[in-house]
């Protein structure tokens, strides 16, 4: 007799060809939980499962936050919760863990991802938000501080390979770039307004790019038809079409100009400014921070404030230097490359 099924049927989606290539139809890959031998090739090839996010340093983050049952603790950026995992793994079911982001569709993914793994409301709570409101949130929750606050910065891969939300040069798509697609305005919308004055500051000061003059004066040339992922692609190699550069720096000047564009979008740096000067008061004495930075203008920022918060007396030790990923990780993750986590505990 046919054994009953445990999944009911679902037609594949159709593609061309042997294998997916559209985002949307690595359907092994986005339902990871029903084909993790699919996944676990994806993952041994050194790339990143459609849907899903590898997070970066977890044995050096948890060593800095040295979780322990019964703290509290703030994940200021849950992302796909891979982080959140092993924290509230390391709090043995006791304690709580708040995990905070802005993003509306990840983080009800997470949520249920996070719930199927056994953690009830009273062990891990989601709260769809801004991390710059950090106090307010533990105003509103009663409480003076916590043991432990991560963020691990800038966006994750789940939102990068989806071409719905415009963050990558890589696929086609709406040239979106919010992290909360419900406010603010999109990169397109922003590139309708801005000034060439403003934009040319933004790539140079964001992405310490030299060729921003150039790009920016085209980009404000083409106001108006900007409107996708390729588009924007396309300006930025035409701006550069005189320089001959090897395509590896041709791609290199696109990123960089991706980043700038989505660290204004989404008012990244000022949002950085908040949480860290928030930190110190969110902390329980002996509370540990842990800030993972991919670029200068996220590390100098997250630097200057814990060493000055040392010399204030509000943080009993700060990172010397930068905790950076080891060569394993960095050659099984390429995205981990970039990685510089600082770490501070209060005093
Ligand atoms: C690199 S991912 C985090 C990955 C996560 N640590 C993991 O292990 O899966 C960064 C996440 O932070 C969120 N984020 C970025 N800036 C934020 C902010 N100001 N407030 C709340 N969430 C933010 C992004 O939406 C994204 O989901």
């Amino acid at each position: 007799m046919a054994s009953e099924p445990t999944q009911p049927h679902r037609r594949r989606p159709r593609y061309r060809g042997t294998h997916p290539r559209a985002f949307a139809e690595k359907y092994k890959e986005l339902n990871s939980e029903l084909y993790p031998a699919d996944v676990e090739k994806v993952i041994a090839r050194g790339d990143t499962p459609a849907g899903s996010h590898r997070s970066i340093c977890v044995a050096e983050v948890l060593a800095v936050l040295a979780p322990k049952a019964g703290e509290t603790a703030v994940d200021a950026t849950l992302g796909h919760g891979g982080h959140a995992q092993e924290i509230l793994r390391a709090m043995e079911g006791r304690g709580r863990l708040y995990g905070l982001d802005r993003d509306p569709l990840e983080i009800v993914r997470t949520e249920a991802r996070l719930r199927s793994l056994g953690f009830p409301e009273e062990a891990f709570a989601a709260r769809q938000m801004n991390f710059a409101d950090l106090g307010e949130l533990l105003a509103g929750e009663g409480l003076e501080g916590v043991d432990m606050v991560l963020a691990d910065l800038g966006v994750s891969s789940m939102q990068i390979d989806n071409p719905e939300r415009g963050f990558s040069f890589k696929s086609e798509g709406p040239l979106d770039m919010r992290m909360d697609p419900r406010t603010g305005q999109s990169a397109a919308e922003l590139l309708l307004m801005i000034s060439e004055a403003r934009l040319r500051a933004i790539i140079e000061e964001y992405s310490d790019e030299n060729e921003a003059p150039v790009i920016a004066r085209v980009l404000t040339q083409r106001r108006g038809t900007i409107t996708t992922t390729r588009a924007l692609a396309q300006a930025v190699r035409d701006a550069l079409e005189s320089r001959q550069n090897p395509e590896e720096v041709t791609r290199k000047t696109i990123r960089r100009t991706f980043q700038a564009l989505r660290i204004e979008v989404n008012h990244e740096f000022e949002a950085l400014e908040k949480l860290l000067a928030a930190l110190p008061a969110s902390l329980n004495p002996g509370g540990r921070a842990a800030i993972l930075c991919f670029h200068s203008g996220e590390e100098g920022r997250v630097e200057a404030s814990f060493r000055e918060g040392h010399r204030a007396g509000l943080y009993s030790s700060v990172a010397e230097s930068a905790v950076r990923p080891g060569p394993e990780e960095r050659y099984q993750n390429p995205r981990s490359s970039s990685a510089r986590l600082w770490w501070a505990v209060r005093a």
